[in-house]
């Protein structure tokens, strides 16, 4: 696997296989790679034949220093996991290569970077979208994947996508699950035992909540029913919601349920976790 740290020799590499007319697949990821991780890089492998995997913990994502401080940076255990999994191509630059000076670029999404994510974590898709761009103007893949955990993220990064032009085909993978239902994420890592545990709530309550929703109870007595259980095991709620997938508008009951998504934000201890389901997903 070709390591790069400076976006100018990864562009030469790059080059050198458009000449080929090869087909290039981004997996972008903040590191402390899971089985979502390597799902999405072996769906890019079967779909191109170059995948370049992106590794950088973007600071001007991060609303909460001592998240960007603790977040999980395994770098030399993610190299092997990558040459394991046949990865062609490692882009991890530091901070300086990517933010040459303090960056004065925002972007605004209108009302889907109003709600939930865009909500509680004030900033966070404007720099989620700056460094998505940035990766790629660099790499200009032909596809990018991307997991459906961070659904409204992938809705963010689909407008940027529509809004620049970008000839860029976009990939939402399934959720990878632990085998409780705990949704993979980098942030496990930092759940003790007692709270790992626990974490299975949010998992729970979306299944639950959309078994009750497609039986026809309201979504105000289901959030009623989310807030006591996470009351019980001892895990701070911050929001459940029903959304329409296309747009993220807040919904009441279902309408659609092809168009229905229910998403989870909580803190279990220290660690803020999300998940989310598809009305229509098993
Ligand atoms: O989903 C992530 O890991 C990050 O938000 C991303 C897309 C790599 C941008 O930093």
């Amino acid at each position: 696997m070709h390591i790069f740290v400076e976006i100018g020799p990864l562009k030469a590499y790059l080059k050198h296989q458009l000449t080929s007319h090869f087909s290039i697949g981004l997996v972008p990821t903040m590191g402390a790679l899971h089985n979502g991780h390597l799902s999405l890089i072996q769906t890019s492998k079967k779909e191109n034949h170059i995948t370049v995997c992106s590794i950088y913990v973007n600071p001007i994502q991060f609303n909460n220093a001592a998240d960007l401080e603790k977040y999980p940076r395994t770098l030399e255990q993610d190299i092997r996991v990558l040459q394991d999994a046949g990865c062609d191509a490692l882009f991890c630059p530091g901070n300086s290569e990517m933010y040459r000076e303090a960056t004065r670029l925002k972007f605004d999404f209108g009302s889907l970077d109003k709600v939930l994510e865009g909500e509680f974590r004030p900033g966070h898709f404007s720099g989620v979208a700056l460094v998505v761009a940035k990766f790629f103007n660099i790499v200009q893949p032909d596809r990018a994947y991307f997991g459906q955990k961070d659904f409204q993220q992938f809705k963010v990064i689909s407008t940027l996508v529509e809004e620049l032009k970008f000839d860029i085909q976009l990939i939402c993978a399934p959720i990878i699950r632990e085998h409780d239902g705990l949704a993979m994420s980098s942030r496990n890592v930092r759940l003790n035992t007692d709270e790992r545990t626990r974490a299975v709530v949010l998992s729970q309550s979306l299944r639950e909540s959309r078994d009750r929703l497609l039986k026809g109870e309201s979504f105000s007595a289901i959030k009623k029913f989310v807030m006591d259980k996470c009351i019980q095991s001892n895990v701070r709620l911050e929001y459940i919601a029903l959304a329409d997938r296309e747009n993220f508008s807040l919904l009441d009951n279902v309408r659609e349920p092809g168009r229905g998504i229910i998403l989870i934000a909580a803190y279990v201890g220290e660690i803020r976790l999300i998940d989310n389901l598809f009305l229509t997903e098993n």
